[in-house]
C-alpha cells in the first residue's frame, strides 16, 4: 500500500467511526431509561442510526408485566428523532413508540394494538444511566 492511499485508509476510518459516534452520543449505547409508569428502556448497542436491547413493562394498568422484551426495529437519527417497536408476545400485544432524544429526555407517543384495537398514548422516558 502506498503512502497516500494508506492515509485514505485511516481518514476513512476516522470517518466512518465519527458518523457512528454521532448517534451513539444522542441515544449513548448501553444507556437506561425510565418513563413516568417505571417501564425501563435498557439500550443496547447503538450501530449508526440502528440500536436494539429490551423494553420491561411495569405500567399499573397493562399486562405482561417485568419481562424482558426485545426492542425491534429501533432507529435513531441525528437530529434526536427515535422509534421502536415491542412484541409483548405473551400479551398479544406490539406497541410502536415515536419520539424525540432531547438531552436526558425522550418525550414519546405510543400507539398499541391489541386483538386489532388501537390504543394511543404518550411517555416521557428519562435516562437514568448513564448519568
Ligand atoms: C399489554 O398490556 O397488552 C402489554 C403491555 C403493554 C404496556 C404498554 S406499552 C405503552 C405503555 N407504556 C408502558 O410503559 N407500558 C404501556
Amino acid at each position: 500500500m502506498t503512502r497516500l492511499a494508506s492515509h485514505a485508509f485511516v481518514a476513512f476510518g476516522i470517518f466512518l467511526l465519527t458518523s457512528l459516534t454521532a448517534s451513539a452520543q444522542v441515544l449513548p449505547s448501553f444507556s437506561t431509561w425510565e418513563n413516568q409508569r417505571t417501564s425501563i428502556l435498557n439500550v443496547g448497542l447503538v450501530t449508526g442510526n440502528q440500536f436494539g436491547g429490551f423494553f420491561t413493562n411495569r405500567a399499573p394498568g397493562f399486562q405482561c408485566q417485568n419481562i424482558p422484551y426485545p426492542v425491534q426495529n429501533g432507529i435513531i437519527l441525528p437530529n434526536g428523532a427515535i422509534t421502536f417497536t415491542v412484541d409483548f408476545t405473551a400479551c398479544a400485544t406490539v406497541t410502536t413508540w415515536k419520539g424525540q432524544v432531547t438531552g436526558s429526555q425522550m418525550p414519546t407517543k405510543w400507539v398499541l394494538v391489541h386483538n386489532g384495537v388501537q390504543q394511543r398514548g404518550s411517555d416521557l422516558f428519562r435516562k437514568i444511566s448513564p448519568f
